[in-house]
């Protein structure tokens, strides 16, 4: 019997959403949605193992489903709710951590990178995030999971866990091993100010990002001073190895144009970068600014909003009820 296909997915309401959410995500969602049932979560308790000023978290829960919404996400399709109304995903979080080992998440690159220097001072929250994780995805059974390359390890562990529960409570293929889909043209958009970095709503500098909500004026000035090289564009990739900011350009532009990097380096090679730069600012503001206007609209009816959450949230609570009775029963709780 073919296993029934469901994708999952979830985004941090911590402030703007960015170019690099967008192509390595959002667009995968709005994909996905005409194909597989899907479920697509905005993760308040994520965002909380970080500490949010409580009236910006509300807000910014709000305005991440609007950027849902404006991409093309359908709430008559796709089931959309906020993690913490349904209660499920730390119910199961809490079992999964006593399933999920230490070595692992020690090996969590993402912790290290967000805990600084001093990790003792870190929340034990951001530590265990990633079995909050695989909660999230193993509470409705999903087995596909649309993510930014950023996000692959983090989903390898959510594999393990659900074979090391599948193994200890001896109920082979009782969680499915949840697939990574990842996109192959764009799965990391690097930063505009230093192309080894990724594209980060963390990073201080607002010039090192494209934000959903920017207007024309804004990507163009991002653009036009995004850094790039100061050769001429080459005709292979091989030239690009050591230049990753002139690199993340030509793929964000391969991207947004719909034509592949060889295609790209045909049309460009021996041009100035500022040729690139301007053809790139027109497709973005063209893709771009309708999203973000469409965001700005949206957040004009929080009730609406609000209303679309709660829809979901019945939705996304039934399946993890019942999931939920099976996974207590596993266990062996009453
Ligand atoms: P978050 O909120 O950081 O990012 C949301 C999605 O955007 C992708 N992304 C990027 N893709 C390409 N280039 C970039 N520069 C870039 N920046 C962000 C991320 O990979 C992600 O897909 N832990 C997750 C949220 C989460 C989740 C889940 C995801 C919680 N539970 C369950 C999937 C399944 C996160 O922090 O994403």
């Amino acid at each position: 019997m073919e296993k029934k296909r469901l994708v999952f997915s979830g985004v941090q309401p911590t402030g703007n959403l960015h170019l690099g959410n967008y192509l390595g995500a959002l667009k995968n969602f709005v994909s996905l949605q005409k194909e597989m049932n899907c479920i697509y979560c905005v993760v308040d308790l994520h965002a909380i193992t970080v500490f949010q000023n409580p009236n910006e978290l509300r807000n910014n829960v709000l305005e991440t489903l609007a950027s849902f919404l404006a991409t093309g996400l359908d709430p008559d399709k796709s089931i959309i709710f906020n993690q913490s109304s349904v209660s499920g995903h730390t119910e199961l979080a809490w079992i999964l951590n006593c399933v999920s080992k230490i070595g692992w998440l020690n090996r969590m690159t993402q912790f290290k990178d967000k805990a600084g220097s001093d990790k003792e001072k870190a929340s034990v929250g951001l530590y265990i995030y990633p079995n909050l994780m695989a909660a999230d995805i193993l509470l409705y059974k999903a087995t596909h999971v649309p993510v930014g390359a950023d996000q692959k390890q983090h989903l390898e562990l959510s594999r393990d866990i659900a074979q090391k529960f599948n193994n200890d409570f001896n109920c082979k293929d009782f969680f499915p091993l949840p697939e990574p889909l990842i996109s192959k043209n764009i799965s990391r958009v690097m930063s505009l100010r230093d192309g080894t970095k990724k594209m980060s709503k963390s990073e201080e500098s607002d010039y090192s990002r494209i934000n959903l909500k920017d207007t024309k004026d804004e990507i163009s000035k991002k653009i036009k001073k995004a850094k790039s090289d100061s050769n001429q564009i080459p005709d292979n990739l091989k030239d690009l190895d050591t230049k990753p900011e002139a690199l993340n350009l030509i793929n964000i532009y391969s991207e947004i144009s719909n034509n592949n990097i060889e295609k790209v380096l045909n049309e460009m090679s021996g041009k100035e970068y500022s040729f690139l730069k301007t053809k790139l600012a027109d497709l973005l503001i063209s893709e771009i600014t309708p999203v973000g206007k469409e965001i700005k609209k949206l957040l004009g009816d929080k009730a609406h909003l609000e209303q679309i959450l709660q829809k979901g949230k019945e939705k996304a609570n039934i399946i993890a009820e019942e999931n939920l009775k099976n996974i207590r029963e596993k266990v062996g709780l009453i």
